[in-house]
């Protein structure tokens, strides 16, 4: 790597050990999840390995959120999957000749040179950008990185609040389970349940190549997953209640992240001379919307809103302790967050490692299979910033060290029990491996939301 090389301080190993995943998944012009399971570039996925890339090379961590804006659509979408087209055509699937973006998504402006999937994934970029600028802010004016990058976020934001609000009270729509970018959680079983999957045998799951299936989600979710996304698009990939949605969820972790992201450009947009002051006003509305619809008290979290029969999810799931990011949330909401972050149905301090993906006391959980339970490196390290935000300075520490520990004894695991900390998944994973360099370099956000 190049550019600025603090010293690794107390981890010294484990971020060496993290490096070298960076460094083996790095393709010359960004990083692939997983060198097996996922060979491409992934949207929410480059925006936390960006993240502690920053702390090695803040111009490799730029050069990747680039490589990602470079695939953006025209309508402002930034597609969950760009397709690298040097790696075969079937190790991964839904590929290229699934999704068939350049042409089936040219109505709404998917790149004519380049092949991407037409779903996204939460936008945690201007995040993700804002952190990379601060690692190095004056390399980031010379090479006039943030310029370039926040008309990119603008319009992605612009996408979401403009052609994905279904519901029509100023929250994002998930259209198919994998944009909330947890596949398989029991939110989505009773809305995917309407959904008729695409007959067994009529494709070919890459994921089983590679991955145990008892830590992968269904074949028949998988059914669902490909009907979704080949409605879609057939549909020319249309947004609005016009194209019928089969699928269409209000999620609090989507939302909870517009929302920060939202504050990280404001501070884009001071640090680039603009007014930040829109940007301030939409964090704003999406808080109160995030309350108004989705905070159920009765359950201390945040819940999904079915748009499609107009009731809440009763199922509890990491998504909805994500708010807990944001600055501005009502300091009785934190305060029950907090409490429910460490109560029995997440567990920590108490009964597990890492905070779980799912409910420990759900009738769905499953401490192996993908969203169904397992601890997630980001979900964590998301929650490790929202505790600190929030004052709770001891939780946050403790937490930190519980990533750090897990990541490294785990091989920097995709995901791990949450009990025990064992490796599931896939291992060298890239934002295990970024998230962890982060934690283990930086001191944390402190009071501001950046
Ligand atoms: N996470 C999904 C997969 O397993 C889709 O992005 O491939």
């Amino acid at each position: 790597m190049t550019g600025i090389r603090p010293p690794l301080g107390a981890y010294g190993r484990l971020a060496q050990g993290a490096q070298r995943v960076l460094r083996d998944n790095w393709t010359g012009s960004s990083t692939v999840p997983s060198r097996t399971l996922y060979p491409h570039q992934w949207s929410w996925d480059s925006a936390f390995i960006a993240i502690g890339l920053r702390h090695r090379s803040p111009r490799r961590a730029q050069r990747e959120l680039e490589t990602l804006f470079t695939a953006q659509w025209g309508d402002g979408r930034i597609p969950h999957i760009v397709f690298n087209p040097a790696v075969p055509r079937h190790a991964y699937f839904p590929g290229p000749d699934f999704w068939r973006s350049s042409t089936a998504g040219a109505a709404a402006g998917a790149p004519a040179d380049t092949e991407t999937s037409g779903i996204v994934q939460p936008p945690v970029h201007a995040l993700a950008a804002l952190l990379v600028h601060r690692a190095d802010p004056d390399a980031s004016a010379r090479h006039g990185f943030l310029d370039r990058a926040r008309p990119r976020l603008a319009a992605w934001h612009g996408y979401l609040l403009r052609a994905r609000d279904l519901g029509g009270h100023g929250l994002v729509s998930a259209v198919h389970p994998w944009e909330p970018g947890m596949d398989n959680s029991p939110c989505w079983d009773a809305p995917l349940a309407r959904v008729t999957p695409v007959p067994p045998g009529t494709f070919h799951r890459a994921d089983l190549d590679h991955g145990a299936a008892a830590d992968r989600p269904t074949d028949l979710d998988y059914g669902r997953y490909v009907r979704l996304a080949m409605d879609y698009r057939d549909g020319g990939y249309r947004d609005g209640p016009a194209t019928d949605p089969r699928f269409a969820v209000e999620d609090p972790g989507i939302n909870a992240l517009l929302a920060a992201s939202e504050h990280a450009l404001a501070e884009i947009a001071a640090a680039t001379g603009a007014d930040p002051a829109p940007h301030r006003a939409r964090a704003a509305r999406l808080t109160a919307a995030l309350v108004d619809r989705l905070w159920d008290p009765a359950a201390g979290l945040f819940l999904c809103r079915d748009v499609l029969t107009g009731t809440l999810v009763p199922e509890r799931s990491a998504a909805g302790l994500l708010p807990l990011l944001l600055p501005d949330l009502p300091p009785a909401i934190a305060r029950t967050l907090v409490r429910t972050v460490r109560g029995a149905h997440f567990g920590l301090g108490r009964t597990v490692r890492l905070v779980p993906s799912y409910d420990l006391l759900g009738g769905a959980f499953d401490p192996f299979r993908y969203w169904r339970g397992p601890a997630w490196f980001n979900v964590n390290w998301l929650l490790e910033r929202g505790l600190r935000l929030h004052g709770e300075t001891a939780a946050a520490d403790a937490l930190r060290t519980a990533v750090l520990e897990t990541a490294a004894a785990s091989d920097f695991a995709e995901y791990v029990d949450p009990y025990t900390g064992r490796a599931r998944g896939t291992t060298s994973f890239g934002w295990t491996a970024a998230l962890a360099l982060d934690l283990a370099l930086d001191p944390g956000p402190g009071p501001s939301p950046g």
